[in-house]
């Protein structure tokens, strides 16, 4: 299969779909309970139109952003997704490498296949470390040291995971890492918990070990780990929102975790403007969920977000072809995003604005 034929995420996500073990594809392209979530996250990119301007000289264009005081060649993260191993041999480190190659950040899960010191050295790239936080908050000061000292540039805490969602597939095809891959971040693994409990053993897991009492008291203990930003993962309220930036975080992510925590959650493209609204600039707003196209890009940037995250398109193109199955997605995102500023009259990301988008009326 090569790149002439696969012309668009979707075509790797079919493929994808098509090589996969079936308890594979289910964890990566599940959600939690009816999947509605999951569903209106993408559909929420379809019912906006592009109301693009012409005549504007569109001859030099650069999509680059900045995010975190970084640049990075495109407004578009690896969002954090765990057990990159089921998908390719060289798990994270193929993703490190690809989002190196492409010039942009990858968010590495704390559900690494491999350790965050392995997945840095994989690439020249800038890497965040998204955090859970445990019951044993050892365990996660450790985690932050070792992101530390690896050289990530971010924390990426995540707080809409106070236990998993409920994920059927995954309690139907009880749901466990294949026996070679292990939790490249921590001496535990998978195994050995009550997964007759909960069908699934990551649920087990995460009901064990993820500490649920967290409050935005906690921030501060994190900010006070080591001095890098933290970001603030899975906010869907305005008012958590303005609480974060209150308690010192330097972004937030407006994220339901790809449908995959709590059903019947807005799309987090409806959740974003309200959002932007309550931080007033204060901090940089992100936002991941159903981003496809070049275009729903220049939807999320129009409606206030400073750079967008994928998800899955990452681990569809990782099942692809690797390393180089992930730059080709970054590649055709990117490609499209550029062809979607031209075709909206603007030439850099700062001059994509509100006017641009409307609703329609049709869907
Ligand atoms: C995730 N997500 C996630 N988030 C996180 O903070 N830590 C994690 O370990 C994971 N793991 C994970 C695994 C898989 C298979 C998926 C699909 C998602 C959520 C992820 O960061 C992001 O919020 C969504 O994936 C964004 O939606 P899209 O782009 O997949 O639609
Ligand atoms: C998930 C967890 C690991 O969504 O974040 O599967």
């Amino acid at each position: 299969m090569t790149a002439e034929t696969l012309i668009n995420v979707g075509d790797y996500h079919r493929v994808a779909r098509e090589r996969l073990p079936r308890m594979v594809y289910d964890y990566y392209a599940g959600g939690a309970w009816d999947e509605l979530t999951l569903g209106w996250n993408e559909r929420a990119y379809d019912r906006l139109e592009l109301r693009y301007r012409v005549l504007r000289d569109v001859v030099d264009r650069d999509p680059s952003a900045v995010v975190l005081g970084r640049r990075v060649s495109m407004p578009i993260l690896i969002a954090p997704t765990a057990f990159h191993g089921m998908a390719h041999a060289d798990g994270e480190r193929a993703t490190a490498a690809a989002a190196g190659a492409t010039g942009t950040v990858m968010i590495a899960s704390t559900l690494s296949n491999r350790p965050i010191e392995e997945i840095v050295a994989a690439t020249n790239g800038d890497v965040w470390f998204q955090l859970y936080v445990y019951k044993d908050r050892a365990i996660s000061k450790g985690l932050v040291e070792r992101a530390r000292d690896a050289g990530c540039s971010a924390l990426v805490v995540t707080v809409d995971v106070p236990g998993l969602g409920r994920r059927e597939r995954d309690v139907r095809n009880r749901f466990q890492l294949p026996e070679e891959l292990g939790l490249g971040n921590l001496a535990s693994d998978l195994d050995g918990l009550p997964e007759e409990l909960s069908g699934s053993a990551l649920a087990a897991y995460v009901g064990s070990t993820f500490d649920p009492s967290l409050t935005w008291e906690d921030l501060g203990w994190l900010r006070s780990l080591s001095d890098l930003p933290v970001v603030v993962k899975g906010v869907i309220h305005p008012d958590d929102a303005r609480l974060a930036a209150e308690n010192g975080a330097g972004a937030v992510f407006v994220s339901n975790h790809g449908g995959r925590q709590l059903d019947t959650a807005p799309a987090t493209l409806d959740a974003l403007p309200e959002i932007v609204e309550a931080v007033d600039g204060g901090i940089e707003v992100y936002v991941d969920g159903g981003v496809r196209r070049g275009t729903d890009v220049v939807k999320a940037l129009a409606l206030g977000a400073d750079a967008v995250a994928v998800g899955r398109p990452i681990l569809w193109g990782l099942a692809v072809d690797g390393r180089v199955g992930v730059e080709q997605v970054l590649e055709i995102l990117r490609t499209e995003l550029d062809a979607a500023m031209a075709m909206c009259g603007v030439t850099r990301v700062d001059q994509i604005t509100a006017d641009l988008v409307s609703r329609t009326s049709l869907r």
